[in-house]
């Protein structure tokens, strides 16, 4: 399928490692312009000289960090075609552990991020009549997971925040979506089950018989970013090898 990508410019946050430095890869290939964000300096720096992107140090629960990775990009790069929304998850928990700060913590940068995003570049994305915004989320939006209600509760908020965004401007050629992956390879995951028997027993669960690859969860982001894929939106396309259709 040909993408029509090339050209375009594409801010993927998060992209110093695992899921979004897999989408950083998959939308270079396919000729696109990129900014890369994530708060650790050298390996972003390094990652990104890979891919001839442009690295912008930034926070993404934090506001602030936010407006000046927006400013930056679009004074070195250009105002993003395509915004990937992606950073590392809110911290495991049982329902009732988290006290307020962790709460006010895991909204900031799961759920704030997302709207700040994509209240800074829906403006630009309108005038252009084009734009993309793919959040990550998480299987959890469907199936909550054991000890994650950081995750279980919030989510949700950003597949109904974007599902309201992508009806709201899907005249303007805007779409807006989420790609929901199940257990990914990536460092997170085996910080999560740092005992090897665990994430046996979680791998043991998958219909697939494995976890995704984060090329793989990146292929469903390239796709919902692709010109062809114009009439998708307010939508997740979830990436977990049967998981969430077990009964
Ligand atoms: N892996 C899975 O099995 C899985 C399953 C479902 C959902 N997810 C979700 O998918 C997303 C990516 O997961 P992953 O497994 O790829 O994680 P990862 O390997 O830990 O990578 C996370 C990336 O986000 C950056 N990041 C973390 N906190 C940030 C912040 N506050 N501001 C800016 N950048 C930040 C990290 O770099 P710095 O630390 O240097 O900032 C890194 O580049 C997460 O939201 C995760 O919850 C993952």
């Amino acid at each position: 399928m040909e993408t029509g990508l090339s050209g375009k410019i594409a801010l993927v946050t998060g992209s110093s490692k695992g899921i979004g430095l897999a989408i950083a890869k998959g939308l270079a290939a396919e000729g696109v312009r990129l900014v890369m964000a994530a708060r650790g300096e050298a390996r972003l720096r390094e990652e990104a000289t890979k891919l001839q992107a442009v690295a912008i140090p930034a926070d993404l629960s934090r506001a602030e960090e936010i407006e000046s990775l927006l400013r930056e990009t679009t004074v070195r790069v250009g105002w993003p075609d395509i915004v990937i929304v992606n950073a590392g998850g809110p911290s495991p928990g049982a329902a009732l552990a988290p006290d307020d700060s962790a709460w006010e913590a895991a909204a900031q940068l799961t759920l704030m991020s997302a709207i700040r995003l994509a209240r800074a570049c829906i403006p630009a994305m309108r005038e252009r009549k084009w734009g993309r915004i793919v959040n990550v989320t998480s299987t959890s939006v469907l199936v909550p997971i054991p000890n994650l209600v950081l995750s279980n509760a919030l989510r949700p908020a950003v597949t109904a925040f974007s599902k309201t965004l992508g009806a709201e401007v899907a005249a303007d050629g805007i779409t807006v979506n989420n790609v929901a992956p199940g257990a990914t390879d990536t460092e997170r995951l085996r910080e999560l089950y740092p005992d090897p028997g665990a994430l046996e027993t979680v791998i043991a669960k998958i219909p697939a018989g494995r976890l995704a690859s984060p090329a793989e969860v990146a292929a469903a982001v390239v796709f919902l970013c692709s010109v062809p894929a114009a009439m998708i939106t307010g939508q997740t396309l979830v990436v977990d090898g049967g998981s969430t259709g077990r009964a």
